[in-house]
């Protein structure tokens, strides 16, 4: 990262602390996740997180950049608004690291993907149909891999009861730092 971003990220932290994924949040998935691995990111939005994953992983991040999924998103109203900045930012991110973004619907990949990951990290559509949904590609998580949930919190409570209720009781929790928690396979 550089100073500039650093800066502006730790800022947008202390204004904005649910507004996607966190420096200290991103410093913990890294940590985490590791290096050298096969990772899957359900919603890269502009690839901020993408292209720090993918500094030292093959990242593939799946998003089809609808618009207008869930009006609590603020990724929602911007991709409807500034589909094409959102698209070029997500490219220019990508350009020079590891990673390869499909556009197209998490679950449609779903039905035809059949490659063990070694990590998952689950930050598309934030209501419990899609949480629900992109939970299904944990079968696709070695053992022994991670995987880990972004906005577990009370702006999308669907989010928080479905982890607490049908991830918490099956896998190993991890660590957890404010919206994102992690568990293992
Ligand atoms: C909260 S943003 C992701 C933020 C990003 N992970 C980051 O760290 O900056 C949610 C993203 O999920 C994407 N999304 C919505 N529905 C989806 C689906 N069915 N499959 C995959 N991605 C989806 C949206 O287009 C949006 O870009």
């Amino acid at each position: 990262m550089t100073l500039k971003t650093d800066l502006q990220r730790i800022i947008k932290d202390i204004l904005f602390p649910d507004m996607y994924v966190t420096v200290r949040q991103l410093l913990l998935l890294k940590k985490v996740f590791g290096r050298g691995k096969l990772i899957v990111e359900i919603g890269s939005f502009y690839g901020e997180t993408t292209k720090r994953l993918a500094k030292y992983n093959r990242v593939i991040a799946i998003d089809p950049m609808l618009g207008i999924y869930d009006n609590r998103d603020k990724c929602s109203k911007t991709i409807d608004y500034q589909k094409k900045v959102v698209i070029s930012k997500l490219k220019k991110n990508i350009s020079k690291v590891n990673a390869l973004w499909l556009q197209e619907r998490s679950e449609d990949l779903l039905k035809r993907w059949n490659t063990p990951i070694d990590c998952l990290f689950i930050d598309g559509e934030h209501t419990l149909k899609g949480v629900k949904r992109d939970s299904e590609w944990i079968k696709f998580v070695k053992k022994g891999g991670f995987f880990a949930f972004h906005d577990v919190d009370y702006m999308f409570p669907e989010i928080k009861q479905f982890v607490e209720d049908k991830i918490v009781p099956n896998y190993e929790f991890l660590a957890k730092r404010g919206s994102l928690w992690i568990f293992s396979k």
